[in-house]
């Protein structure tokens, strides 16, 4: 069993890939190609953002929202620990400072309680990160954030398609970033990555800064960097919008019945969902104990899983001198416990009842033997 199936995804768009890429093969515009144009208006009016902007990674994304906000040396900005190393990366690269703050300890997400109290005169962004496909609290944190002037950018890296009080993950802030990272609910086939805005200065920077800061040809009106997604890339996303949709909906469904069958299941804890959002499961994760055992006994049954994360990042040697080694105890706590299960729109029900039932052998094994 995979623990993404992109191998079924694939066949079963295959003509419309396959198509896709013939056409771009054919007329070799193979950088700001149509596609890229054509995506970008397409995942605009998905997510209902007036503008998309498509870059080499959701990592990129991250940088080129900072830089088209002016982010300078010593900003700050408020995130969590608790995230894929992208989130704060960014941030130290431009020579500002990721002040963590901790997670709910039921959805992971960044807990809007202590954001307040973490802002200071350089804090410019709030940075949540929406994490295995279930937004935060956006209301609040932008409440939070016109109090006190400063933006809030979405980490929606693994969050594509997901919703919350009606309105579509990636257009909930000032700005928002996605990853088409293979593995990621809408995926490529290498890297690529998109951030969604409603302002148009900050649009037209993020324009500029993914092709070296030019406004035009040699012209390089500001500082940027080489961050188009490419032509290729593109028209693969464009291939699979055509099942997105469905594969959303057997996302929501699947996660549904994992939460369902894992309820009656001793010694799993499940993910909270709050009400006025879903949550897309990037990650299908649960907590629990003996993490290590869980993942031996399943890996025996060929039953593959993976953790995000195994530690928080004021706990990576990287990013250890942004806080102290107690700070953040419920992200602590999180990144000894969670596990992820398999996960893909493909899914198939008996595949996931298998997941279920091994996972419950293996924790009842697992007592009888303590
Ligand atoms: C939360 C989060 N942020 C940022 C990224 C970076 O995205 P990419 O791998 O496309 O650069 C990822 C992807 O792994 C992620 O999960």
């Amino acid at each position: 069993m995979p623990f993404i199936d992109l191998k079924a995804q694939y066949a079963a768009l295959k003509p419309r890939i396959d198509a896709r890429i013939q056409q771009v093969l054919d007329h070799g515009q193979y950088i700001m190609g149509p596609e890229v144009g054509e995506l970008e208006q397409r995942l605009a009016a998905y997510t209902g953002s007036k503008h998309c902007v498509t870059v080499a990674s959701g990592t990129e994304a991250l940088l080129i929202a900072l830089m088209a906000l002016d982010f300078r040396a010593g900003d700050e900005v408020i995130t969590t620990a608790f995230t894929f190393a992208a989130t704060a990366e960014v941030i130290v690269l431009l020579g500002g400072k990721p002040v963590f703050v901790d997670i709910e300890p039921d959805t992971c997400n960044i807990d809007v309680r202590q954001v307040e109290a973490a802002i200071t005169p350089r804090t410019k962004a709030i940075m949540p990160v929406s994490l295995y496909g279930q937004v935060a609290d956006m209301a609040e944190l932008n409440a939070i954030a016109d109090r006190h002037g400063v933006a809030v950018i979405e980490d929606a890296a693994q969050s594509f398609g997901a919703t919350y009080q009606g309105r579509k993950s990636c257009a909930l802030s000032t700005i928002g970033c996605t990853s088409f990272f293979p593995s990621k609910p809408l995926g490529c086939y290498g890297d690529g990555g998109a951030l969604f805005t409603d302002d148009d200065a900050i649009a037209q920077a993020a324009r500029e800064i993914r092709v070296h800061g030019q406004s035009a040809r040699y012209t390089h009106t500001r500082v940027g960097v080489g961050g188009r997604m490419d032509t290729l890339q593109c028209a693969i996303v464009l291939a699979k919008l055509e099942r997105f949709d469905w594969e959303i909906e057997r996302r929501l469904e699947i996660g549904e019945r994992y939460q369902q069958l894992l309820a009656a299941v001793p010694g799993v804890r499940r993910l909270a969902v709050r009400d006025d959002r879903d949550c897309v499961w990037a990650q299908f994760t649960i907590f629990v104990d003996d993490r290590k055992a869980v993942q031996a006994g399943l890996q025996a049954a060929g039953i593959p899983t993976a953790v995000h994360y195994p530690k928080p990042l004021h706990h990576q040697p990287a990013y250890a001198h942004h806080g102290q080694p107690d700070d953040c105890p419920q992200s602590i706590r999180a990144a000894g416990q969670v596990l992820s299960l398999p996960m893909s729109a493909d899914l198939s029900q008996a595949d996931q009842q298998r997941v279920v039932q091994t996972l419950a052998d293996v924790l009842a094994h697992q007592r009888a033997a303590a």
